[in-house]
């Protein structure tokens, strides 16, 4: 297996945007590009509940997640305070104007996340699965209730 895997080049990430590389197993790789062309590569996954990063806000150095607004360093997948956690992250080599990703990362990294499933979906999983993937989701209040 190759060292390094060419995934795009960098002029096909915006500045200040991302781009998702998928992968044979496991969740989506967020690949990020700040307005100096360093390019990150993180999870795809934010560790509050799941969001999107490749959706978030590229600030600086940072991304702000689509769904709660936290702020996740790109450099090192960390949660900036008051929140806390850690997002995986992936090394990323440029050469040449393109960006290139471990093989060996991408079939390893963050193989026990699952998507987040909410909605219609969610009222279909098994118990032991909807256990994995629960949130704070209170009931919707019947008709006649309340
Ligand atoms: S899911 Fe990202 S901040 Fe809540």
């Amino acid at each position: 297996m190759s060292e390094w895997k060419m995934i795009c080049r960098v002029d096909d990430i915006p500045v200040l945007g991302s781009r998702r590389v998928q992968r044979a197993q496991g969740m989506d790789v967020a690949v990020f590009r700040n307005d100096q062309d360093e390019v990150f590569a993180l999870l795809d996954r934010c560790p509050h509940k799941g969001g999107p990063l490749s959706q978030g806000i590229v600030f600086g150095n940072s991304v702000a997640c689509p769904l709660h607004n936290w702020t996740i360093a790109l450099a090192d997948g960390k949660v900036r305070e008051p929140d806390a956690g850690c997002v995986q992250r992936f090394q990323v080599k440029l050469d040449k104007g393109c960006v290139h990703l471990s093989p060996a990362e991408l079939a390893s990294i963050g193989l026990e996340w699952t998507a987040p499933v909410a909605g219609p979906q969610k009222r279909d999983l098994p118990a032991a699965e909807d256990a994995m993937t629960a949130t704070a989701l209170s009931p919707l209040p019947q008709a006649g209730e309340g």
